[in-house]
């Protein structure tokens, strides 16, 4: 009989909870050893919820401690490195949530302390996994499209707004949003293209409404909104539409009393460091191009691909079960349909876990590997720095 592999996990928030507990709990191959998170509240919750033996809020203690196989690390981005690093030298596999890390540098760190200690480590690039996806890659693969040159994604995410109420809209935890958010996309392209190298990005970018000159309501006898929406006037009494309530306790008074870390910072009157909306192009070394837009602005929670290619062009929805293809010269239209999915993220997140524990007991990753992870972060990189300065920026400054 194999042996259950002892997963440990570190950062027990959304993602470390309601994404990877939940799904490992459910497999009869895998236990969950030991959780850490540096806020005991949130990692007692998740133990009892897990049924994990151990607990901890320091992650060395973790790995000196436990008999682990693997991490599972869903801190927030900035401390990817430091958190893989660590668990590396303690000689364990990991799954790196997206981004691998916020630099190209702290990538490339990551990459060479896998190679020293001959462990699996992947990154969470769960949208490959996402059935349609993956019959998109397939589509692409067999020829159906002929040499594809050009992608083109747009993302809302209504949800996407709540960026604004924590750590991610700081870009010195999160790298920025082309970083924490982008990377997804720009692995899909990566992905989609065979992983041509990317040559030069150009990204445009602000934030039009979650800004202090935007509330979308006016203020009484000078009193202003926030600093969160726990304490604000217009949060409680309706006023605020953007207003964020959470009531899982591991996020109450006795969590925030440790760490102070709350997510119902005000979105409109906090002082943040990142985007509500904007572009990025990409061009490749092979001639292809890549666009990607995404608004946190919105109603709606979507993604939308288009894909062309020298014999036809293949678009889909990501909400939905069917990809078009309509071939160039003929204008045929083909169909094809792909069945209802369940798990987060359009069905990827059970994936992106099956591909890590297959990975982990053959010792090879057959998705989503550090290098591909450095790729992505380097696109978003170069965004960010357009952005910031204005100009194309050339991949070779990075790579
Ligand atoms: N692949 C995806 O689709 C996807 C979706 C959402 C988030 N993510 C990624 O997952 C990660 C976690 O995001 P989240 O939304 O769950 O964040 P979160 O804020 O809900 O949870 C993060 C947790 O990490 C803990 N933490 C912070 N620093 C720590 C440290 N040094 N040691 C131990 N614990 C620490 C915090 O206390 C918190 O409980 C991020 O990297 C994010 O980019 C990926």
């Amino acid at each position: 009989m194999i042996p259950n592999l002892r997963f440990g996990i570190v950062g027990t928030g959304s993602r470390g909870t309601h994404c990877f507990g939940a799904l490992l709990k459910q497999r009869s191959d895998c236990i969950i050893q030991a959780v850490c998170d540096r806020n005991r509240t949130r990692a007692e919750f998740a133990a009892s919820r897990f049924g994990a033996p151990s607990v901890y809020t320091d992650l060395e203690e973790m790995l000196l401690r436990e008999p682990l196989d693997a991490l599972i690390i869903t801190t927030p981005d900035a401390t990817h490195e430091e958190c893989a690093i660590r668990a590396l030298r303690h000689r364990l596999s990991v799954l790196i949530d997206k981004p691998l890390a916020t630099t190209v540098a702290g990538c490339r760190h990551i990459i060479r302390e896998a190679q020293l200690s001959g462990r699996v480590a992947m990154t969470g690039f769960n949208l490959r996994h996402a059935p349609l996806l993956t019959k998109l890659k397939q589509i692409v693969d067999e020829g159906v499209l002929g040499t594809v040159f050009l992608v083109e994604n747009r993302e809302f995410y209504e949800n996407g707004r709540t960026y604004m109420a924590r750590w991610n809209g700081q870009k010195a935890d999160s790298g920025g949003l082309w970083i924490h958010k982008g990377c997804h996309d720009f692995d899909v392209f990566n992905w989609l293209l065979g992983f041509p190298r990317p040559r030069k990005v150009a990204a445009f970018s602000g934030m039009n409404v979650f800004r202090p000159d935007r509330l979308p309501f006016p203020t009484r006898d000078g009193v202003p909104p926030g600093p969160c929406c726990s304490q604000c006037p217009y949060a409680s009494d309706g006023t605020c539409p953007d207003a964020v309530r959470y009531d899982d306790p591991e996020w109450g008074d006795a969590a925030r009393q440790q760490d102070g870390y709350v997510k119902d910072s005000c979105m409109y009157n906090s002082d943040l460091s990142t985007h509500d909306n904007g572009v990025a192009v990409v061009e490749y070394e092979n001639g292809a191009r890549a666009s990607h837009l995404e608004c946190f602005v919105t109603g709606l929670t979507d993604r939308f691909y288009t894909v062309v290619g020298t014999l036809g062009q293949a678009s889909l929805s990501l909400s939905g079960r069917t990809i078009t293809v309509l071939k160039r010269w003929s204008h045929e239209t083909v169909t094809y349909e792909i069945p209802e999915v369940t798990g987060g993220h359009a069905g990827a997140d059970p994936g992106l876990v099956e591909s890590f524990v297959q990975a982990v007991r053959s010792g090879t990753p057959d998705t989503s590997s550090c290098e591909q992870g450095l790729l992505a972060a380097a696109i978003g990189q170069a965004a960010e720095l357009s952005r910031e300065e204005n100009r194309v920026v050339h991949l070779d400054e990075l790579l």
